[in-house]
């Protein structure tokens, strides 16, 4: 018999022999070629695997190259032996310490490595690895609030109304673990020129129910660093015990390389843990995130689970239980591939050239938002001139149209708008990862420039025919019942609760992970789209 050909499925196409086997090494002579895929149901029968390889792969060609998705902070790349190992890896549960003890000894170095690059205590410092940033964030906010709970408890006070303080710039992550968790969300506000935190605001706004206050290191909006030290001066200044969080998901990997001498992490008095995202300037592909604690005493015992399942006592923090082991070695490997010195020479390029888009947009005319010169995460923000910053035309397009040209050039560089109170302010951001060298930012600046050029001929015609493309193609391509089909439906009014809250004013983020994220931030995208152009036509 041939080499794949299976033996006992029949033919079934009416010009061949009847009780000849069929070809599955011919892919797309086989009858699944002839079929659509199942999308429902489980099929019946069994598909041969090189049929289904290919069929799922002809079908993920859809998807946007990764390269080009300047929307996300996530690494695409990372080096063959570091995908060889995270490959090796695959099958084992890095849960499973006892049958791993190798994988778990290789966790805890990367651990002890990245509260090091923090200035832990080298003595007290407790750490573990998470799926991403956000989990490490959920599992810090169940420590401050389970450690706030327990202080009021000792002095008999009420345990029933928890809030966290935090900028109107925090990532969608906070919101939830605020909801989840039942926290009250108390945020100081951006303005239309400080998209930070202010740290005064943020201390007055303290209380006794106040179970921590959240600093980011990079702002997924502008990537600008909120003043960490700032903050806890003004809590020692005031007396106050209120804890502080930061959220390094970005800059955690960026910040002690690029700038070394900034004060934003343990070397700072009321900073009490740490996250960061592997996965970002940690160069590891998705998921991976690490939070940090500066010690044991700000995160209850109660939290950590001791457990003996799996053959061995082990203690466990997470809020997931099983997890590939892939990661954490990928982690590894780049901590020690890398170096520091590897580091710095990455983020320092990615801080070069992120400098060097920023002049040839401000160039072309555009208002750039973001920090440069270090002082902040690699990415820029930028947006068109208002009319009192010498804009002299009327133009019938925004950065969405913008947005929207540049993704038929195959970029993904996503528009949002920053709120209410900033003027409905709209803007892009470009995130300049490892793998966005200064050739292919020269191949951006001139789509940028071609697109632009594009969008000042076409006519406001025009953009009312994309609108309605945009509209029609989005709803074409969901042929497929969506899981969270039902909650989208039951929840269609429902609002980002920022976009809602009545003193914030960042609200309608649709950046990183819009386009490849998860089922129920997929819907943003169109409607953003739709009303961002409904303001021109
Ligand atoms: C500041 C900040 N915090 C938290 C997150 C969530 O991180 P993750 O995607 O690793 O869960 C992000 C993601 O972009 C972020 O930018």
């Amino acid at each position: 018999m041939a080499p794949g050909v299976k033996a006992g499925v029949k033919r079934r196409r009416a010009d061949d022999a009847p009780d000849s086997p069929e070809d599955f090494s011919n892919v797309y002579g086989s009858h699944f070629a002839d079929q659509d895929l199942p999308c429902d149901d489980i099929p019946d029968e069994s598909m041969p695997p090189e049929v289904a390889y290919r069929m799922i792969k002809d079908e993920l060609s859809l998807d946007n190259n990764p390269k080009l998705n300047l929307a996300s902070f996530v690494s695409t790349y990372m080096e063959k032996e570091a995908e060889d190992l995270m490959l090796e890896a695959m099958s084992k549960n890095f849960i499973d310490f006892e049958e791993y003890p190798q994988t778990a000894e290789i966790h805890h170095r990367c651990a002890n490595m990245i509260a090091n690059l923090f200035h832990a205590p080298q003595d007290t410092a407790i750490g573990t690895s998470t799926v991403g940033s956000s989990e490490a964030i959920m599992l810090a906010v169940l420590a401050m609030k389970r450690r706030w709970k327990q202080q009021r408890q000792r002095h008999g006070k009420p345990i029933d109304n928890p809030n966290i303080i935090m900028s109107s710039a925090v990532q969608v992550c906070w919101e939830k673990a605020a909801r989840y968790f039942e926290i009250e969300e108390k945020y100081v506000n951006c303005t239309r020129t400080r998209f930070t935190i202010d740290p005064k605001e943020a201390v007055e706004l303290c209380d006794e129910n106040t179970i921590g206050i959240v600093a980011i290191l990079g702002t997924t909006y502008t990537g600008a660093y909120e003043d960490v030290k700032a903050i806890s001066d003004l809590l020692v200044k005031k007396k106050s015990h209120v804890p502080i969080h930061v959220d390094a998901a970005s800059g955690g990997f960026v910040a002690p390389f690029v700038l070394p001498h900034l004060e934003w992490d343990f070397r700072v008095e009321r900073v009490v843990s740490i996250n960061v995202s592997g996965h970002k300037y940690g160069l590891v592909y998705p998921g991976v995130g690490w939070v940090v604690w500066r010690s044991p005493e700000y995160l209850p015992k109660d939290l950590i689970f001791n457990i003996n399942y799996l053959g061995a006592e082990q203690s466990s923090f997470t809020l997931n239980f099983s997890k590939g082991a892939s990661q954490v070695i990928g982690q590894y490997y780049q901590l020690i591939r890398l170096g520091k010195a590897g580091y710095r020479h990455i983020m320092c390029n990615l801080t070069k050239t992120a400098d060097y888009l920023a002049g040839a947009l401000r160039e072309l005319g555009f208002v750039i938002m973001s920090e440069g010169q270090s002082q902040g995460l690699p990415l820029v923000a930028f947006r068109f001139p208002s009319k009192d910053e010498g804009e002299t035309e009327e133009k019938d397009f925004d950065e969405f149209a913008l947005a929207h040209y540049l993704r038929s050039r195959g970029w993904v560089i996503p528009a949002y708008t920053m709120a209410p109170e900033t003027g409905q302010m709209k803007m892009m951001r470009i995130v300049v990862r490892e793998d966005f060298s200064r050739s292919r930012c020269e191949l951006l600046i001139k789509d940028i420039k071609l697109c632009r050029q594009h969008l000042e001929q076409d006519s406001n015609q025009f953009i009312k025919r994309l609108q309605e493309h945009v509209r029609r193609h989005t709803s074409a391509s969901g042929k497929i019942r969506d899981p969270m089909g039902a909650a989208k439906a039951a929840f269609k009014n429902e609002r980002h609760s920022l976009q809602d809250h009545p003193s914030c004013n960042a609200a309608k983020y649709s950046g990183g992970g819009v386009f490849f994220g998860p089922a129920v931030v997929l819907p943003r995208f169109p409607t953003q789209l739709q009303s961002s152009f409904a303001v021109h036509v």
